[in-house]
């Protein structure tokens, strides 16, 4: 009689553990910001997220930096990354998902949000995100004219040590190319939530944008977590 009601005890105890943990990843998942970076190339997507974890220690995740380490380690799947970057066309949704969905799994724990940088590239990639990751909270769109994106690339190439392979004049008129194919569908899909953001200015004007931006979606998560 008393083993059985100790066996009850402890059965309870363990349930309320579970419940005060998934509480817990609940109040986690409902505190932790996840955030769209999108633009043309060279319109200043890494820039802007090199300063938003120098202000609010997310974790930065490109894209392009997860498919160029890839590349980097020499494998088949890396020299078949490497043909499609050279071309300027978009990788395939699986890779560069699951790149991502590692990333963040890895990160998830200890992480204050996460910024995707360079990512939904196509409205399908959003729509899969959401479905198989999280939903987004805030997606944030630096605009920028064409002529000023390849200036900025040439600039960076040309003052860079470690020349990027798809920094050539060519490839990134090919970039430009499937970024105008691609980008108004996602705007149109994920207008709700995005901010278009001019990013013609200085950096530093633009980070007050964004910032102020951030901080919205912050006091709305804070709040979100309150009511969990
Ligand atoms: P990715 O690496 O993401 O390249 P990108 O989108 O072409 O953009 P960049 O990284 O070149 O530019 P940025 O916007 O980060 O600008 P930055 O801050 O460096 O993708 C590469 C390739 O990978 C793609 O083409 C595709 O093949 C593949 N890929 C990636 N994601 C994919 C996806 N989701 N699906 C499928 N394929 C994918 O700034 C550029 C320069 O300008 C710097 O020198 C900077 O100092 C300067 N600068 C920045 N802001 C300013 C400012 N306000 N004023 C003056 N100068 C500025
Ligand atoms: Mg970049």
């Amino acid at each position: 009689m008393l083993f059985m009601c100790h066996q009850k005890v402890m059965k309870k105890e363990a349930e309320e553990k579970l419940k005060a943990e998934e509480l817990r990843r609940a109040r986690a998942a409902a505190e932790i910001p996840i955030i769209w970076i999108l633009g043309g190339p060279g319109c200043g997507k890494g820039t802007q997220c090199a300063k938003i974890v120098e202000k609010y220690g997310f974790t930065h995740l490109s894209s392009g930096d997860l498919l160029r380490n890839e590349v980097a380690s020499g494998s088949d799947k890396g020299r078949q990354l490497q043909a499609v970057m050279a071309s300027g066309g978009l990788v395939s949704n699986d890779e560069v998902l699951s790149l991502l969905n590692d990333a963040i799994s890895r990160a998830k724990g200890s992480s204050k949000g996460f910024l995707i940088d360079g990512y939904p590239r196509e409205k399908n990639q959003g729509i899969e995100f959401e479905l198989r990751v999280a939903p987004a909270d805030l997606a944030l769109y630096f605009e920028c004219s064409e002529d000023t994106m390849v200036q900025r690339i040439m600039a960076r190439a040309a003052a860079s040590s470690v020349k990027r392979d798809d920094d050539n004049e060519k490839t990134i008129r090919a970039r430009l190319l499937t970024f105008r194919q691609n980008t108004n569908a996602i705007l149109e899909c994920y207008e709700p939530k995005t901010l278009t953001i001019n990013a013609e200015r200085d950096v530093d004007d633009i980070f007050l944008e964004v910032v102020q931006a951030i901080d919205c979606v912050l006091k709305k998560k804070q709040q979100n977590a309150a009511q969990c």
